[in-house]
């Protein structure tokens, strides 16, 4: 039967359909609880083959206002490399790789897909007839990521959901279980670089640290509207800021007189706090590492959404699948660490990392990134 060409189907010059966001209606009936269609439009190359599934978000029948993109179905052509046009590089491929063991076909929800450096490693371990589901809050990872994936071997789908909302991704996605899941936490360099963000003490920026822009709250909302004792509790157990009620008092005499609004102001704020010069060679981190590190897992919910994202993992986890997750200071690792020995105990997991793996010397020498870098992977086996 001789197929009709999709419409919204463009072309690029070689005369393969595009990827990229285009705004389609959807033609979905299928929708989740909160009304969300999930719709996969079948692209269509040359000669009317099907090629790629284009997914959006939104209810039928409306003008598609997702990021939720659709990739090359099997034969296209592959890509050699892990790109992230932001020049992120993803830590520890090689224990990703290993310790998840992804085979051809299997079901893989990248929780973080970020730039998708690791998706992309991913996509092609589990070849032409895997499916790999990216999740990421950022609109601009998740448009890194679009561009990393682009020429996937495998069905790839996007998501802008927080992986605190695991399952609800997955059902949007028409995912019951997933054979392998990876969370990659923090935030990538493109993102910290970004002096718009305010996630960096080093660029001056407006106090903003939001991951999601959908978000209502920004840092420069809590560093002047809490309560002296709870931002002093906000850095003290976000970072183990030992100054914690030092910093929270001296921001609060300074706001007094004006607003703190940007990074450059609050970093000043908890230097003259501490009585500390960040140009001086006698300190190993920035005096505000610990404070804006504080912020944004405030801002963000991190912990928040780590520990419902441990606790959805062992349903939506396919019996031997593998869990993994990569952190980047003890707050974080503490929990994954727990949870999963909890869920050993319980028979639920087996620990496959009795210890974390870590970069080598060489990753630590090329990734500074990598070097606080520590990934526990565990495996459902009931
Ligand atoms: C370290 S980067 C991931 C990099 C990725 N693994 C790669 O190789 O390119 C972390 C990403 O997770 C996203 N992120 C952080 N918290 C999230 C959450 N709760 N839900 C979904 N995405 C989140 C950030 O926006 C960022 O893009």
């Amino acid at each position: 039967m001789k197929r009709a060409a999709a419409p919204e189907a463009r072309r690029r010059s070689d005369g393969e359909p595009r990827t990229s966001l285009a705004s389609g209606l959807l033609d979905s009936t299928e929708t989740d609880a909160a009304g969300i269609a999930v719709r996969g439009v079948v692209g269509r190359g040359w000669r009317g083959i099907p090629r790629f599934d284009r997914f959006h978000l939104g209810r039928a029948g409306e003008k598609a206002r997702s990021r939720t993109i659709a990739f090359p179905r099997p034969g296209c052509k592959r890509a050699a490399v892990v790109v992230d046009p932001s020049g992120h590089t993803p830590v520890l491929p090689g224990a990703v790789l290993t310790c998840l063991s992804p085979g051809r076909g299997d079901t893989v929800v990248d929780a973080t897909v970020g730039g998708g450096g690791h998706a992309r490693l991913l996509a092609e371990a589990i070849g032409p007839v895997g499916t790999l589901i990216g999740l990421d809050v950022d609109g601009s990872s998740l448009s890194a990521a679009e561009e990393a994936l682009r020429d996937s071997p495998c069905r790839v789908v996007l998501i802008r959901e927080n992986f605190g909302s695991l399952g609800r991704a997955m059902d949007a996605a028409g995912i019951g279980s997933a054979d392998v899941i990876l969370a990659d936490l923090g935030v990538r360099s493109a993102q910290l670089n970004d002096a718009s963000r305010g996630f960096s003490f080093q660029t001056d920026g407006p106090l903003d640290m939001r991951l999601d822009d959908r978000l209502t709250t920004t840092a420069a909302d809590l560093v002047n509207g809490l309560r002296e004792q709870a931002l002093a509790d906000v850095i003290y157990f976000n970072a183990d800021e030992r100054h914690s009620r030092r910093i929270a008092k001296r921001i609060c005499e300074v706001r007094r007189e004006r607003r703190i609004a940007t990074t450059g102001m609050l970093s000043d704020v908890v230097c003259g706090a501490l009585g500390a010069d960040p140009a001086s060679r006698k300190q190993k981190i920035h005096p505000a590492t610990r404070v804006f590190q504080a912020l944004r897992i405030a801002v963000n919910d991190e912990l928040g959404a780590l520990d419902r994202l441990l606790a959805a993992a062992p349903e939506r986890l396919s019996v031997g699948g593998r869990l993994g997750v990569i952190s980047f200071h003890s707050l974080e690792d503490g929990r994954v660490k727990r949870d999963f020995r909890s869920r050993q105990a319980d028979g639920i997991y087996a620990v496959l990392t009795k210890r974390p793996m870590v970069a080598d010397e060489d990753e630590r020498n090329s990734n500074s990134r990598s070097r606080s870098a520590k990934f526990r992977v565990a495996k459902r086996i009931a």
